[in-house]
Protein backbone atom coordinates (compact mmCIF):
# COMPACT_ATOMS: atom_id res chain seq x y z
CA UNK A 1 0.00 0.00 0.00
CA UNK A 2 1.05 3.68 -0.73
CA UNK A 3 0.02 6.46 1.75
CA UNK A 4 -0.58 9.82 0.85
CA UNK A 5 -1.09 12.76 3.42
CA UNK A 6 -4.51 14.06 3.05
CA UNK A 7 -4.11 17.35 1.30
CA UNK A 8 -1.47 19.15 3.31
CA UNK A 9 -3.21 18.30 6.86
CA UNK A 10 -0.90 16.25 8.64
CA UNK A 11 -2.28 12.61 8.49
CA UNK A 12 -1.71 10.01 6.10
CA UNK A 13 -4.39 7.92 4.40
CA UNK A 14 -4.06 4.75 2.50
CA UNK A 15 -3.86 5.56 -1.04
CA UNK A 16 -6.55 3.35 -1.62
CA UNK A 17 -9.52 3.24 0.93
CA UNK A 18 -12.64 1.04 1.47
CA UNK A 19 -16.12 2.42 1.49
CA UNK A 20 -19.96 1.30 2.45
CA UNK A 21 -21.94 2.79 0.54
CA UNK A 22 -24.53 0.88 -1.22
CA UNK A 23 -23.07 -2.50 0.24
CA UNK A 24 -23.23 -2.13 3.78
CA UNK A 25 -26.63 -3.47 4.26
CA UNK A 26 -28.22 -4.15 1.40
CA UNK A 27 -25.24 -6.75 0.42
CA UNK A 28 -22.96 -7.13 3.10
CA UNK A 29 -23.73 -8.03 6.53
CA UNK A 30 -22.22 -9.88 9.59
CA UNK A 31 -19.38 -12.42 8.58
CA UNK A 32 -19.24 -11.05 5.08
CA UNK A 33 -18.23 -7.45 6.77
CA UNK A 34 -15.83 -8.87 8.81
CA UNK A 35 -14.22 -11.01 5.87
CA UNK A 36 -14.37 -7.28 3.37
CA UNK A 37 -12.57 -4.82 6.43
CA UNK A 38 -9.96 -7.90 7.25
CA UNK A 39 -8.98 -8.01 3.47
CA UNK A 40 -8.82 -4.44 3.14
CA UNK A 41 -7.03 -3.72 6.14
CA UNK A 42 -4.66 -6.69 5.47
CA UNK A 43 -3.81 -4.78 2.08
CA UNK A 44 -2.68 -1.94 4.29
CA UNK A 45 -6.36 0.27 4.08
CA UNK A 46 -6.43 2.57 7.06
CA UNK A 47 -9.30 4.95 5.89
CA UNK A 48 -12.74 3.64 5.85
CA UNK A 49 -15.54 6.15 4.37
CA UNK A 50 -18.89 6.12 5.65
CA UNK A 51 -21.94 8.09 6.13
CA UNK A 52 -25.02 9.31 8.24
CA UNK A 53 -27.08 8.24 5.50
CA UNK A 54 -26.02 5.22 4.41
CA UNK A 55 -28.49 2.46 4.51
CA UNK A 56 -30.14 5.23 6.46
CA UNK A 57 -27.50 4.78 9.65
CA UNK A 58 -27.59 1.03 9.53
CA UNK A 59 -23.93 1.19 7.58
CA UNK A 60 -22.54 3.21 10.32
CA UNK A 61 -23.69 0.63 13.00
CA UNK A 62 -22.83 -1.91 11.13
CA UNK A 63 -19.27 -0.49 10.89
CA UNK A 64 -19.08 -0.03 14.05
CA UNK A 65 -20.11 -3.24 15.67
CA UNK A 66 -16.80 -4.96 13.19
CA UNK A 67 -14.24 -2.63 14.41
CA UNK A 68 -15.27 -3.78 17.69
CA UNK A 69 -15.58 -7.28 16.67
CA UNK A 70 -12.50 -7.13 14.91
CA UNK A 71 -10.31 -6.04 18.04
CA UNK A 72 -8.48 -2.89 16.22
CA UNK A 73 -6.71 -0.17 18.14
CA UNK A 74 -8.64 3.24 17.67
CA UNK A 75 -5.41 4.87 16.42
CA UNK A 76 -4.75 2.55 14.01
CA UNK A 77 -7.78 3.42 11.12
CA UNK A 78 -9.21 6.17 10.16
CA UNK A 79 -12.68 6.20 9.88
CA UNK A 80 -15.24 9.14 8.51
CA UNK A 81 -18.47 9.79 8.43
CA UNK A 82 -20.67 12.85 6.43
CA UNK A 83 -23.94 14.81 7.51
CA UNK A 84 -26.36 16.39 5.49
CA UNK A 85 -29.59 14.39 4.88
CA UNK A 86 -29.94 13.51 7.59
CA UNK A 87 -32.29 10.44 9.28
CA UNK A 88 -35.20 12.06 10.60
CA UNK A 89 -38.33 12.70 8.35
CA UNK A 90 -41.16 15.41 9.25
CA UNK A 91 -38.78 16.96 12.01
CA UNK A 92 -38.13 20.68 10.80
CA UNK A 93 -34.33 21.20 10.61
CA UNK A 94 -33.34 17.57 10.67
CA UNK A 95 -32.92 17.25 6.83
CA UNK A 96 -31.15 18.63 4.53
CA UNK A 97 -29.42 20.96 6.19
CA UNK A 98 -25.94 22.24 7.41
CA UNK A 99 -27.29 24.29 10.40
CA UNK A 100 -25.84 24.16 13.89
CA UNK A 101 -29.00 22.67 15.47
CA UNK A 102 -29.15 19.60 12.97
CA UNK A 103 -25.01 19.59 12.91
CA UNK A 104 -24.57 18.88 16.83
CA UNK A 105 -27.26 16.83 16.57
CA UNK A 106 -26.22 14.45 14.03
CA UNK A 107 -22.90 13.81 15.33
CA UNK A 108 -24.03 12.68 18.18
CA UNK A 109 -26.07 10.38 16.72
CA UNK A 110 -23.31 9.39 14.25
CA UNK A 111 -20.73 8.15 17.01
CA UNK A 112 -23.51 6.52 19.05
CA UNK A 113 -24.09 4.60 15.80
CA UNK A 114 -20.49 3.82 15.35
CA UNK A 115 -19.75 2.84 19.10
CA UNK A 116 -17.05 6.22 18.83
CA UNK A 117 -15.90 8.77 20.78
CA UNK A 118 -14.45 10.82 17.79
CA UNK A 119 -14.49 10.00 14.24
CA UNK A 120 -11.74 11.22 12.23
CA UNK A 121 -13.07 13.16 9.22
CA UNK A 122 -16.35 14.60 9.05
CA UNK A 123 -17.50 15.42 6.13
CA UNK A 124 -20.43 17.80 5.17
CA UNK A 125 -21.98 16.04 2.70
CA UNK A 126 -23.90 18.34 0.20
CA UNK A 127 -23.71 22.10 -0.16
CA UNK A 128 -26.67 23.99 1.90
CA UNK A 129 -27.77 26.97 0.22
CA UNK A 130 -30.19 27.86 2.78
CA UNK A 131 -27.45 27.83 5.63
CA UNK A 132 -25.19 30.79 5.86
CA UNK A 133 -21.66 29.48 5.54
CA UNK A 134 -20.26 31.20 8.41
CA UNK A 135 -22.88 29.36 10.39
CA UNK A 136 -21.77 25.68 9.31
CA UNK A 137 -17.99 26.57 9.41
CA UNK A 138 -18.18 27.99 13.07
CA UNK A 139 -19.99 24.36 13.49
CA UNK A 140 -17.68 22.15 12.25
CA UNK A 141 -14.82 24.23 13.69
CA UNK A 142 -16.40 24.11 17.54
CA UNK A 143 -17.18 20.14 16.63
CA UNK A 144 -13.63 19.81 15.79
CA UNK A 145 -12.53 21.51 18.93
CA UNK A 146 -15.05 19.46 21.22
CA UNK A 147 -12.86 16.25 19.55
CA UNK A 148 -15.62 14.64 18.58
CA UNK A 149 -14.06 15.03 15.36
CA UNK A 150 -10.40 15.39 14.05
CA UNK A 151 -10.36 17.33 10.38
CA UNK A 152 -13.48 18.25 8.17
CA UNK A 153 -14.42 19.04 4.61
CA UNK A 154 -16.90 18.81 2.29
CA UNK A 155 -18.09 16.37 -0.43
CA UNK A 156 -19.70 17.84 -4.02
CA UNK A 157 -19.27 21.49 -2.81
CA UNK A 158 -17.92 23.49 -5.95
CA UNK A 159 -14.72 25.32 -5.86
CA UNK A 160 -16.57 28.56 -5.12
CA UNK A 161 -18.26 27.24 -1.74
CA UNK A 162 -15.15 25.87 -0.70
CA UNK A 163 -13.07 29.12 -1.35
CA UNK A 164 -16.19 30.81 0.71
CA UNK A 165 -15.79 28.19 3.76
CA UNK A 166 -12.06 28.65 3.44
CA UNK A 167 -11.96 32.68 3.59
CA UNK A 168 -14.26 32.24 6.85
CA UNK A 169 -12.05 30.41 8.67
CA UNK A 170 -9.07 32.61 7.54
CA UNK A 171 -10.95 35.34 8.83
CA UNK A 172 -12.10 34.22 12.09
CA UNK A 173 -9.10 31.63 12.58
CA UNK A 174 -11.47 29.00 12.95
CA UNK A 175 -10.54 25.47 11.75
CA UNK A 176 -10.59 25.04 7.75
CA UNK A 177 -11.94 22.59 5.52
CA UNK A 178 -9.30 19.86 4.62
CA UNK A 179 -10.49 17.79 2.43
CA UNK A 180 -13.39 17.28 -0.24
CA UNK A 181 -14.94 14.16 -1.81
CA UNK A 182 -15.80 14.53 -5.44
CA UNK A 183 -16.57 11.97 -7.20
CA UNK A 184 -14.10 10.67 -9.62
CA UNK A 185 -13.50 8.43 -12.45
CA UNK A 186 -12.57 8.40 -16.05
CA UNK A 187 -15.83 9.11 -16.92
CA UNK A 188 -16.87 11.92 -14.76
CA UNK A 189 -13.65 14.04 -14.56
CA UNK A 190 -13.95 18.01 -15.22
CA UNK A 191 -14.58 18.86 -11.32
CA UNK A 192 -10.92 17.12 -10.09
CA UNK A 193 -9.18 18.37 -12.73
CA UNK A 194 -10.83 21.26 -13.99
CA UNK A 195 -12.87 23.57 -11.07
CA UNK A 196 -10.74 22.20 -8.38
CA UNK A 197 -7.21 22.62 -9.55
CA UNK A 198 -6.20 25.91 -8.68
CA UNK A 199 -8.58 25.76 -5.24
CA UNK A 200 -6.05 22.48 -4.35
CA UNK A 201 -3.13 24.29 -5.03
CA UNK A 202 -4.02 27.24 -3.10
CA UNK A 203 -5.41 25.98 -0.05
CA UNK A 204 -4.09 22.41 0.00
CA UNK A 205 -7.67 20.39 -0.24
CA UNK A 206 -6.84 17.05 0.07
CA UNK A 207 -9.47 14.87 -2.04
CA UNK A 208 -11.07 11.70 -1.68
CA UNK A 209 -12.50 10.63 -4.53
CA UNK A 210 -15.93 8.28 -5.00
CA UNK A 211 -17.02 5.86 -7.20
CA UNK A 212 -13.78 5.37 -8.74
CA UNK A 213 -14.91 2.33 -10.87
CA UNK A 214 -18.45 4.08 -11.83
CA UNK A 215 -20.57 1.77 -10.14
CA UNK A 216 -18.93 -1.04 -11.35
CA UNK A 217 -19.15 -0.10 -15.11
CA UNK A 218 -15.44 0.29 -15.64
CA UNK A 219 -15.47 -3.17 -13.86
CA UNK A 220 -16.52 -3.96 -17.40
CA UNK A 221 -19.44 -6.12 -15.74
CA UNK A 222 -22.02 -4.64 -17.97
CA UNK A 223 -20.74 -4.90 -21.44
CA UNK A 224 -22.59 -8.31 -22.20
CA UNK A 225 -25.39 -7.06 -19.92
CA UNK A 226 -27.13 -7.06 -16.68
CA UNK A 227 -25.74 -9.64 -14.36
CA UNK A 228 -27.98 -10.27 -11.80
CA UNK A 229 -25.82 -10.22 -8.90
CA UNK A 230 -24.57 -6.32 -9.64
CA UNK A 231 -25.14 -3.42 -8.30
CA UNK A 232 -27.82 -2.06 -11.13
CA UNK A 233 -29.63 -5.38 -10.59
CA UNK A 234 -30.79 -3.95 -6.64
CA UNK A 235 -33.72 -2.55 -5.83
CA UNK A 236 -33.73 1.01 -5.16
CA UNK A 237 -31.08 0.98 -8.05
CA UNK A 238 -33.13 0.76 -11.37
CA UNK A 239 -31.57 4.44 -11.81
CA UNK A 240 -28.23 3.08 -12.48
CA UNK A 241 -29.91 0.91 -15.32
CA UNK A 242 -29.86 2.90 -18.80
CA UNK A 243 -26.24 4.03 -17.65
CA UNK A 244 -25.17 0.57 -17.50
CA UNK A 245 -26.99 -0.39 -20.17
CA UNK A 246 -25.84 2.49 -22.75
CA UNK A 247 -24.26 0.89 -25.94
CA UNK A 248 -21.61 4.12 -26.64
CA UNK A 249 -20.53 3.42 -23.18
CA UNK A 250 -20.10 -0.46 -23.32
CA UNK A 251 -18.08 -0.11 -26.44
CA UNK A 252 -15.88 1.56 -24.94
CA UNK A 253 -15.60 -0.92 -21.90
CA UNK A 254 -14.64 -3.19 -24.72
CA UNK A 255 -12.10 -1.20 -25.70
CA UNK A 256 -11.09 -0.18 -22.69
CA UNK A 257 -10.88 -4.08 -21.51
CA UNK A 258 -8.22 -4.43 -24.35
CA UNK A 259 -5.82 -1.74 -22.81
CA UNK A 260 -6.01 -3.58 -19.39
CA UNK A 261 -5.44 -7.18 -21.20
CA UNK A 262 -2.40 -5.20 -22.83
CA UNK A 263 -1.35 -3.95 -19.16
CA UNK A 264 -2.14 -7.50 -18.05
CA UNK A 265 -4.41 -6.12 -15.47
CA UNK A 266 -7.92 -6.40 -15.09
CA UNK A 267 -10.03 -3.44 -16.02
CA UNK A 268 -11.08 -2.48 -12.44
CA UNK A 269 -7.45 -2.54 -11.07
CA UNK A 270 -6.83 -0.10 -14.47
CA UNK A 271 -9.70 2.28 -13.31
CA UNK A 272 -8.57 2.47 -9.73
CA UNK A 273 -4.57 2.96 -10.86
CA UNK A 274 -6.34 5.61 -13.43
CA UNK A 275 -7.69 7.64 -10.29
CA UNK A 276 -4.68 7.17 -8.20
CA UNK A 277 -2.37 8.71 -10.67
CA UNK A 278 -3.53 12.33 -9.89
CA UNK A 279 -1.35 13.71 -7.07
CA UNK A 280 -4.56 15.50 -5.87
CA UNK A 281 -5.84 12.66 -4.81
CA UNK A 282 -5.29 11.65 -1.29
CA UNK A 283 -7.56 8.45 -1.46
CA UNK A 284 -9.35 6.38 -3.67
CA UNK A 285 -12.26 5.14 -2.29
CA UNK A 286 -12.93 1.43 -3.50
CA UNK A 287 -16.39 0.02 -2.62
CA UNK A 288 -16.85 -3.84 -3.15
CA UNK A 289 -20.32 -6.35 -2.81
CA UNK A 290 -17.35 -9.28 -1.71
CA UNK A 291 -14.14 -10.44 -0.83
CA UNK A 292 -12.97 -11.38 -4.33
CA UNK A 293 -13.42 -8.10 -5.26
CA UNK A 294 -11.51 -6.40 -2.27
CA UNK A 295 -8.52 -8.65 -3.15
CA UNK A 296 -8.52 -7.88 -6.88
CA UNK A 297 -9.17 -3.84 -6.57
CA UNK A 298 -6.31 -4.13 -3.53
CA UNK A 299 -3.86 -4.86 -5.91
CA UNK A 300 -4.27 -1.86 -8.59
CA UNK A 301 -1.50 -0.20 -7.22
CA UNK A 302 0.74 -2.46 -9.12
CA UNK A 303 -0.49 -0.71 -12.73
CA UNK A 304 0.81 2.40 -11.49
CA UNK A 305 4.48 2.30 -13.10
CA UNK A 306 2.20 0.63 -16.35
CA UNK A 307 0.59 3.99 -16.88
CA UNK A 308 2.63 5.23 -19.46
CA UNK A 309 1.86 8.27 -21.69
CA UNK A 310 0.76 5.91 -24.39
CA UNK A 311 -1.24 4.02 -22.29
CA UNK A 312 -2.64 7.12 -20.29
CA UNK A 313 -3.46 8.52 -24.16
CA UNK A 314 -5.17 5.26 -25.29
CA UNK A 315 -7.32 5.68 -22.47
CA UNK A 316 -8.27 9.25 -23.12
CA UNK A 317 -9.14 8.24 -26.75
CA UNK A 318 -11.53 6.00 -25.64
CA UNK A 319 -13.36 7.99 -22.43
CA UNK A 320 -12.80 11.23 -22.75
CA UNK A 321 -15.38 12.02 -25.34
CA UNK A 322 -17.93 10.49 -23.09
CA UNK A 323 -16.56 11.78 -19.67
CA UNK A 324 -18.32 14.94 -18.29
N1 LIG B 1 -19.41 11.56 -0.93
C1 LIG B 1 -20.34 11.02 -1.66
O1 LIG B 1 -21.34 11.66 -2.03
C2 LIG B 1 -20.20 9.58 -2.07
C3 LIG B 1 -21.07 9.04 -3.04
C4 LIG B 1 -20.90 7.70 -3.38
C5 LIG B 1 -19.90 6.94 -2.78
N2 LIG B 1 -19.10 7.49 -1.83
C6 LIG B 1 -18.04 6.71 -1.16
O2 LIG B 1 -17.20 6.10 -2.13
C7 LIG B 1 -17.19 4.69 -1.93
C8 LIG B 1 -16.97 4.00 -3.24
O3 LIG B 1 -18.06 4.32 -4.14
P1 LIG B 1 -18.67 3.18 -5.05
O4 LIG B 1 -19.08 2.02 -4.22
O5 LIG B 1 -19.67 3.80 -5.94
O6 LIG B 1 -17.34 2.76 -5.87
P2 LIG B 1 -17.16 2.07 -7.28
O7 LIG B 1 -15.79 1.51 -7.26
O8 LIG B 1 -17.49 2.99 -8.39
O9 LIG B 1 -18.24 0.89 -7.30
C9 LIG B 1 -18.13 -0.19 -6.40
C10 LIG B 1 -18.99 -1.33 -6.88
O10 LIG B 1 -18.49 -1.84 -8.13
C11 LIG B 1 -18.52 -3.26 -8.11
N3 LIG B 1 -17.13 -3.72 -8.07
C12 LIG B 1 -16.12 -3.30 -7.26
N4 LIG B 1 -14.98 -3.95 -7.55
C13 LIG B 1 -15.25 -4.78 -8.55
C14 LIG B 1 -14.46 -5.72 -9.28
N5 LIG B 1 -13.17 -5.89 -9.02
N6 LIG B 1 -15.06 -6.41 -10.28
C15 LIG B 1 -16.37 -6.26 -10.56
N7 LIG B 1 -17.18 -5.38 -9.90
C16 LIG B 1 -16.61 -4.63 -8.91
C17 LIG B 1 -19.27 -3.66 -6.84
O11 LIG B 1 -20.67 -3.64 -7.11
P3 LIG B 1 -21.52 -4.99 -7.47
O12 LIG B 1 -20.65 -6.18 -7.25
O13 LIG B 1 -22.69 -4.94 -6.55
O14 LIG B 1 -21.92 -4.80 -8.89
C18 LIG B 1 -18.95 -2.50 -5.93
O15 LIG B 1 -19.85 -2.35 -4.85
C19 LIG B 1 -18.52 4.41 -1.23
O16 LIG B 1 -18.52 3.19 -0.52
C20 LIG B 1 -18.63 5.59 -0.32
O17 LIG B 1 -17.82 5.38 0.82
C21 LIG B 1 -19.23 8.80 -1.48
Amino acid sequence: MQYRHLGSSGLEVSLLSFGSWVTFGPQLKDDLVLDCLSAARDAGVNFFDNAEAYAGGESERIMGHAFAELGWPRHSYVVSTKLFWGLEDGVVNMKNTLNAKYLHHAIDGSLERFGLDFVDLLFCHRPDPNTPVEETVWTMSDIIASGKALYWGTSEWSADEIRAAWDVAERHHLRKPVMEQPQYNMLWRRRVEVEYARLCDDTGLGLTVWSPLASGLLSGKYIDGLPEDSRAALPGYEWLRATMSDPDRNAAMRELKGVADGLGCTMSQLALAWCARNPRVSSVITGASRVSQVKENMEALDVLPLLTDDALNHIDRVTKPLSR
